[in-house]
C-alpha cells in the first residue's frame, strides 16, 4: 500500500465555468471532448495522479492478491482510451436455496478471483494463496459480467435520487424500472448527503449495486485486485475493504490459519497501520489510492456524440430509437431536464449529459444474469440496470456477459421470455426491415 494522508474532502473542487443555463438538447453539448478527456475546469494535476494510479500495475509487494482478477483498474477499463471498458469478462455464481439466491460465500462467491499468488514464506510459515476450483462445489448458476466504461459517470454520481425516481414515474408501466436502493457502505465526503449506512440509489455496475464511485473504488481494489483498505467518515472507521478474500474453496483459505495479513508478499499491511484505521478526533479520509481513482473516473467527460445530418441513416435511425412501438427511449433515456449534474462529490454543477440509460434496474427475464444477493427472489436476480448507450461504438463487447460483438444481436436479446420488460422492444426491433435495423444501428453508433 502507498501512503499519503489526504484529508477530505478530496474529491471538492475550485468551482470553474460551466455553461450553466446552456441546457441545449443536441449532440454538439460533449462534443469538444475526445474520449478520456478531463471535464472542463478540472485541476489537471489531480486528475494526472488519478491517472497514473488508475492506469498503475500492481504487484504482491504493493498487496496484490493473495487472489485478484487483475493487477491494475487500467488493465482491464482500457477500450478508447484509459477507463473505458475492456475485454476481460468476470465470473460469478451461485445457487438457489429454497427459493432464494445463495451466493455461497463460504466457498468465495459470488465473484471469483481467477488469479493467485501461489506460495510464499512468512516467518518460517509456509503461505499459500489458495487455487480457484472452478465450478464451486454447489454451484448452479454462473454468469459473466464485462468490464464496463466509466466516462461521464461523475456525472451521473452527482444525481440526487429523486432524478432517479422521476425517471421511473415517467416510463410506461410495461417497462418501468426500479430504483434499486441500496445502503452506502462508504460515502463519498465531498456529497453531504451522504452517510454511512444512508440509503443511495444504486446506478453503479451492471445491476446497480453500487451507490457511488468512491466505494465502487474501494470494493474494486479489494474484489479485483486483493488490496485492502481502510477509511475514516466522521470519525467512524469503514472496514468494509479491510479484509483479504478468501479463495473460492473452502478448505484452502486465500489466507491459511497462521499466515499474517500484513506486510508480506501477497498481503497488505497489518490492519492496525493502515491509512485511517485510526479515525480519532472526527477524522474523515479516503484511502489515497482510492480517492485518487475516484477522483480520476468522476472527472473524466462523456463519450463524445457524432453530429446528426438531417435525412441521414443515423438520423432515420434516431426517429425509430424515440418510436412508440420500439419503446428504446422508455429505458435508454436522455431527458433534458434529469441529466444535468449537480456540484455534489465535486463535479462541476450544470453540465448536460446524455447517458441513454435510466440507472434503474428492469426485470429482463431471461437475459437477467440470475445473480442477486443473499436472499434474492428469482425476479430480482433477474434485473439488470439499463445498459448506458453512450459511447457504444467505442466498445467491443456487447450485453453484460459480452456474449456478442453485434449490436443488432444485442438488441435482439432484449426478446427474452414472457417476464422481460424488453421482450417487446427486442420483438419490435426484430420485425423491422433490414434497412430499418441499419438506420437504427446508425443512429447507435452516434451516441
Ligand atoms: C479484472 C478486471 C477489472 C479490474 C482490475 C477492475 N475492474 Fe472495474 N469493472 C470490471 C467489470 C467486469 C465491471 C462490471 C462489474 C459488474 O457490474 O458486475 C467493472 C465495473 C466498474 C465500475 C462501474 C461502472 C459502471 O458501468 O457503472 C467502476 C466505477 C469500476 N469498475 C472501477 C474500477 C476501479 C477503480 C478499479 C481499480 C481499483 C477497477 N474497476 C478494476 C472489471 C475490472
Ligand atoms: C425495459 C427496458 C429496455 C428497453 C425497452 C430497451 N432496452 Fe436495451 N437494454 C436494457 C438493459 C437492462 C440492458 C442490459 C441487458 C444485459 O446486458 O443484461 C440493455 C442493453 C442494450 C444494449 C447493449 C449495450 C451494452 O452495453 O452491451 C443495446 C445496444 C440496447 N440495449 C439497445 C436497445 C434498443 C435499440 C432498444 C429498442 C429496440 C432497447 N435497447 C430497448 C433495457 C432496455
Amino acid at each position: 500500500m502507498k501512503r499519503a494522508i489526504v484529508l477530505a474532502p478530496m474529491l471538492a473542487l475550485p468551482l470553474v465555468v460551466t455553461s450553466c443555463g446552456d441546457m441545449k438538447d443536441d449532440a454538439s453539448s460533449s462534443a469538444s471532448f475526445a474520449l478520456g478527456d478531463a471535464l472542463a475546469g478540472t485541476n489537471a494535476a489531480q486528475f494526472s495522479a488519478g491517472k497514473t494510479a488508475f492506469a498503475t500495475s500492481e504487484n504482491a509487494a504493493d498487496g496484490l492478491g493473495p487472489i485478484f482478477n487483475e493487477r491494475g483498474c487500467g488493465t482491464c477499463h482500457q477500450n478508447g482510451a484509459l477507463g473505458g471498458a475492456g475485454q476481460q469478462i468476470e465470473r460469478r455464481y451461485g445457487t438457489l436455496t429454497n427459493g432464494v439466491f445463495d451466493p455461497l460465500a463460504n466457498t468465495g462467491g459470488s465473484l471469483r478471483q481467477l488469479f493467485g499468488l501461489g506460495g510464499f514464506n512468512v516467518g518460517g510459515l509456509n503461505c499459500n494463496s489458495g487455487t480457484d476450483a472452478n465450478p464451486a462445489p454447489g454451484a448452479t448458476i454462473f454468469a459473466g459480467r464485462l468490464t464496463t466504461p466509466t466516462f461521464g459517470l461523475g456525472l451521473v454520481d452527482s444525481l440526487p435520487d429523486s432524478a432517479f425516481d422521476t425517471l421511473a414515474s415517467r416510463e410506461p408501466s410495461g417497462v418501468r424500472g426500479t430504483a434499486n436502493r441500496v445502503s452506502t457502505v462508504l460515502p463519498n465526503p465531498a456529497d453531504s448527503s451522504q452517510s454511512i449506512g444512508s440509503t443511495r440509489v444504486g446506478r453503479f455496475g451492471w445491476k446497480g449495486g453500487v451507490p457511488n464511485l468512491v466505494q465502487f473504488s474501494a470494493d474494486a481494489y479489494l474484489n479485483e485486485m486483493g488490496i485492502t483498505t481502510s477509511h475514516c467518515f466522521r470519525g467512524t472507521r469503514v472496514s468494509a475493504f479491510a479484509t483479504e478474500n478468501r479463495a473460492n474453496r473452502a478448505p484452502t483459505n486465500a489466507i491459511i490459519n497462521g499466515c499474517p495479513d500484513d506486510a508480506v508478499p501477497g498481503t497488505d499491511e497489518d490492519a492496525a497501520t493502515e491509512d485511517f484505521n485510526n479515525c480519532a478526533g472526527g477524522v474523515t479520509g479516503i484511502q489515497s489510492d482510492v480517492a485518487a481513482f475516484a477522483f480520476f473516473m468522476s472527472h473524466l467527460a462523456p463519450p463524445p456524440q457524432v453530429a446528426i445530418t438531417a435525412g441521414s441513416a443515423a438520423d432515420r435511425g434516431r426517429t425509430l430509437f424515440n418510436s412508440a412501438s420500439l419503446q428504446c427511449a422508455s429505458c435508454h433515456r436522455d431527458d433534458a431536464d434529469i441529466f444535468v449534474s449537480t456540484s455534489a462529490g465535486g463535479v462541476p454543477a450544470g453540465v448536460r449529459f446524455h447517458p441513454f440509460s435510466d440507472f434503474l434496474v428492469h426485470d429482463m427475464g431471461t437475459l437477467g444474469d440470475g445473480i442477486g444477493n443473499a436472499g434474492d427472489s428469482v425476479a430480482v436476480t433477474r434485473r439488470m440496470r439499463t445498459a448506458p448507450l453512450w459511447g457504444l461504438r467505442s466498445r467491443n463487447g456487447k450485453l453484460h456477459d459480452g456474449r456478442t460483438t453485434d449490436i443488432a444481436t444485442a438488441i435482439s436479446a432484449h426478446n427474452a421470455g414472457t417476464n422481460g420488460q424488453g421482450t417487446p422492444a427486442g420483438q419490435a426491433f426484430n420485425a423491422l426491415s433490414s434497412a430499418q435495423k441499419s438506420d437504427l444501428i446508425a443512429y447507435l453508433n452516434t451516441l
